[in-house]
């Protein structure tokens, strides 16, 4: 009987014991794939590359590529969009896309050199028609001085020829003055590539964006539940306390419905709560009355103390919404076939090293979930140590990630 209580024991602390996630990428500091020598040496001798201030900060998988971001928080970032091999080294250079010409724009510029020129991304999102949908904010120096080289744009590329397919810039009736893109989420099925919608949050102006492929054409959709929680303003990482205002920011979509419609999971960064909308209501926003739509927005619950995310990602499959936990050094996760609670929000990984600022995350289409984290308060508040390893990458399988958790 012992033995076998004790066998039982042991099978439950086996099966309850969280999956390790497999360190993939690990960089002390990135650097680039240059055209030749000389073209990095005059980039760092004209300030066109700081190494120091490029930081990783967005992912998404394609394939063989797995898509990095470096935002222009400081002067000298010389590629915003990039990718490393899938199967490449752990601390290899980032390659531009889709080319480093598109990307090496000095802070300074005054317009895009071109229709493919990056400026600044945050966010990425790979959709089920091969496409790689990029939200660049166009502004630079964000920190420093901040320059506004071009507005705010949807920049669509196709993974399979790496050709430039749209551009679009945003109206000014999508912006309010405190206006901040930093995300993207697509909404399209795999058999009508061109009806695609992209949902793009404004975390400083607290409203979203809705964009339609088809009829060229955005609206703002604005809600009560898109402001930050003013007692959820204060982050604590790696000891360093900071205070921030950042609204609606993490969106994350659901299966389609029974109606067609998928749901639209969402919450500010300064908040613990989480809510959620049709897609249905978001784009028809136009054509609905905005008093009785008021209720059409869900409050699904709170995390609890200390649960601000600055990521999420819906897992179809599984019916798993992940999220990153920058004050708790890891990730979550909900199965939203359960009520919505702390009890039901289960920490899966966590570790004050490895996770400090986990940044973004996504699962791709082979069921791995990426996870990326850089210290991003030591970079703005302090600064990084280019003699220990800063920005990493790691991937677990979904279910491995959730077994034994609430989330299973
Ligand atoms: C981008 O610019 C090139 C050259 O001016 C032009 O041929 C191409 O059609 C443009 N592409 C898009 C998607 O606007
Ligand atoms: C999309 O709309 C914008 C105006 O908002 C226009 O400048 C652009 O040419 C349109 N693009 C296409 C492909 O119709
Ligand atoms: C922030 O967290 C550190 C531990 O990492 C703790 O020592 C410190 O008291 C916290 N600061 C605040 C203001 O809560
Ligand atoms: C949204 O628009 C579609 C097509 O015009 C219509 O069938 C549907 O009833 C509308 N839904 C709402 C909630 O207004």
């Amino acid at each position: 009987m012992r033995s076998l209580h004790l066998l039982i024991g042991l099978a439950v602390i086996i099966t309850s014991r969280a999956a390790t996630p497999e360190l993939r990428f690990a960089w002390k500091q990135v650097d680039y794939v240059w055209e030749t020598p000389e073209q990095k040496e005059t980039a760092v001798k004209d300030g066109t590359f700081v190494q120091a201030t490029n930081l990783p900060l967005g992912l998404a998988r394609w394939k063989n590529k797995l898509f990095v971001t470096v935002p222009r928080w400081k002067n000298g970032v010389a590629s915003s969009l990039n990718y490393v091999d899938v199967d490449g080294a752990q601390d290899q250079l980032l390659k531009p896309y889709p080319s480093l010409k598109d990307n090496l724009v000095p802070d300074t510029a005054k317009e895009l050199p071109s229709n493919s020129s990056i400026i600044s991304v945050f966010r990425v999102f790979v959709d089920a028609c091969d496409r790689l949908w990029v939200m660049d904010s166009g502004l630079a120096d964000i920190l420093g001085s901040p320059n506004q080289v071009a507005g705010p744009s949807i920049v669509v590329f196709d993974l399979n020829t790496d050709q430039l397919l749209h551009r679009y810039f945003f109206k000014v009736t999508d912006m309010k003055e405190d206006s901040f893109f930093a995300n993207i989420v697509v909404d399209v099925d795999k058999d009508s590539c061109d009806s695609a919608f992209a949902y793009v949050p404004d975390l400083g102006g607290y409203g979203v964006v809705v964009y339609s492929l088809k009829d060229n054409d955005s609206w703002r959709v604005s809600h009560h539940y898109f402001h930050f929680e003013p007692l959820s303003g204060s982050f604590n990482v790696s000891g360093i306390e900071f205070h921030w205002t950042d609204g609606v920011f993490s969106l994350a979509l659901s299966e389609p419905r029974d109606n067609g419609y998928r749901t639209m999971f969402f919450h500010a960064f300064a908040s613990t709560k989480e809510f959620c909308v049709s897609t249905e209501l978001l784009r028809n926003y136009s054509h609905i009355d905005k008093n009785e739509a008021f209720h059409d927005f869900k409050l699904l619950g709170d995390r609890g103390a200390n649960t601000q995310a600055s990521a999420s990602f819906y897992d179809t499959k599984n019916h798993v919404l992940f999220y990153t936990q920058v004050n708790r050094d890891g990730v979550g996760c909900w199965n939203s076939n359960k009520p919505y609670s702390p009890e039901t929000n289960p920490l899966i990984i966590n570790d004050p090293e490895l996770y400090e600022f986990p940044n973004d995350l996504k699962v791709d289409d082979e069921d791995t979930l990426w996870i990326l984290s850089d210290k991003l308060p030591r970079y703005m508040f302090k600064s990084l140590d280019a003699n220990e390893v800063n920005y990493r990458i790691f991937s677990i399988n979904v279910k491995d990630a959730i077994a034994g958790t609430a989330c299973e």
